[in-house]
C-alpha cells in the first residue's frame, strides 16, 4: 500500500515566537512543492504565531503534548480544544522524554490520543525500547506492548489515521541512528501488531523512525518497507537542514 510519507520536526523546548517566525519565513518557500505532509511541532507558546505563519500554506501545525481532560483545575496544562483553538492539525503524545521525565505511562498516552481524535487532531504516538531493553532482547515485545497500550483508546473508525512514531530512546539526541535494517525489523514487528489491532487498516497506519534522522541518513531509511516517514530533533531546528528531510524524495 501506498502510504504518503509524512516529516514532522520536534523542537522540544527551543526557540522563541521571533525563533519560530523567522525559521517558517525560510523554510516555507524551500518546501511548498513538497510531496509528502510536512509538520512542525513548537513549544507551547509558539503555537498560536506559527499558526498563523502557516495558515494556507502546506505545511501542518502539531503540539508537543496535550492534557486529556476537556477543561478544569490542572495547573499548567493544555486541553485538546487549546489546541484546536490555535490550528493544530497534529499532536505528538507518548514522547520518549515524557514518559521517562514525568513518568506518562501507556494508559495517559492512549487518554491523550482519544481526546486529541475527538477534536480533530491526529496524534502522532511515540514508542520505542531503552538500550537495556534491547541488550536484553525485550525490543520487539516492549515496543508490542506499547503499541497495544498506548492505541487502546483508538477509536476503531479512525484506526487509519493515526501515526506512529518507533523511537528508540538511545537514539535520540545521540548521533546514534538505528541502522535501516534495525529501524525495518522494529517497523515490520509494529506493523504486525497494528494489524492484529485493526485488521486491514494497520496496513494504512504510517509509521516514522526517529532518533538522529539527519539529511545524510533520511533516504536510506524512507527505502525501507515499514519507513513511513520521520520525527526529527536537532536536524530540525535549521530550515536548510529539516527542507532537505522534508524533500528526501528529490
Ligand atoms: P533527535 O530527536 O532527532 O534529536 O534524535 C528525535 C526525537 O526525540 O523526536
Amino acid at each position: 500500500m501506498a502510504r504518503r510519507p509524512i516529516l514532522a520536526a520536534n523542537w522540544k523546548m527551543q526557540k522563541t515566537v521571533p525563533e519560530a517566525l523567522a525559521f517558517a519565513a525560510d523554510f516555507l518557500p524551500r518546501v511548498k512543492d513538497a510531496q509528502a505532509d510536512v509538520v512542525l511541532a513548537p513549544p507551547a507558546t509558539a503555537l498560536h504565531a506559527l499558526g498563523q505563519a502557516l495558515a494556507g500554506s502546506n505545511v501542518a501545525l502539531a503540539a508537543q503534548n496535550v492534557n486529556p481532560e476537556a477543561k478544569g483545575a490542572f495547573t499548567g496544562e493544555i486541553s485538546p480544544d487549546m489546541l484546536v483553538d490555535v490550528g493544530c492539525g497534529y499532536g505528538i503524545v507518548g514522547h520518549s522524554e515524557r514518559r521517562t521525565l514525568y513518568g506518562e505511562t501507556d494508559e495517559f498516552v492512549a487518554a491523550k490520543a482519544a481526546a486529541l481524535f475527538a477534536r480533530d487532531i491526529v496524534p502522532i504516538v511515540c514508542v520505542g525500547e531503552s538500550l537495556e531493553q534491547r541488550e536484553a532482547g525485550q525490543t520487539l515485545s516492549f515496543v508490542g506492548g506499547q503499541i497495544a497500550g498506548s492505541l487502546a483508546r483508538i477509536p476503531s473508525e479512525r484506526a487509519a489515521e493515526v501515526v506512529v512514531a518507533y523511537e528508540p530512546i538511545w537514539a535520540i539526541g545521540t548521533g546514534k541512528t538505528a541502522t535501516p535494517e534495525m529501524a525495518q525489523e522494529v517497523h515490520a514487528a509494529i506493523r504486525g501488531r497494528l494489524g492484529e489491532l485493526f485488521g486491514a487498516d494497520g496496513e494504512a497506519i504510517r509509521i516514522q523512525y526517529g532518533g538522529s534522522v539527519k539529511p545524510e541518513n533520511v533516504v536510506e531509511l524512507m527505502a525501507q518497507a515499514d519507513i513511513d516517514g520521520a520525527l526529527v530533533g536537532g536536524a530540525s531546528l535549521e530550515p536548510e537542514s529539516f527542507a532537505a528531510i522534508a524533500l528526501f524524495d528529490r
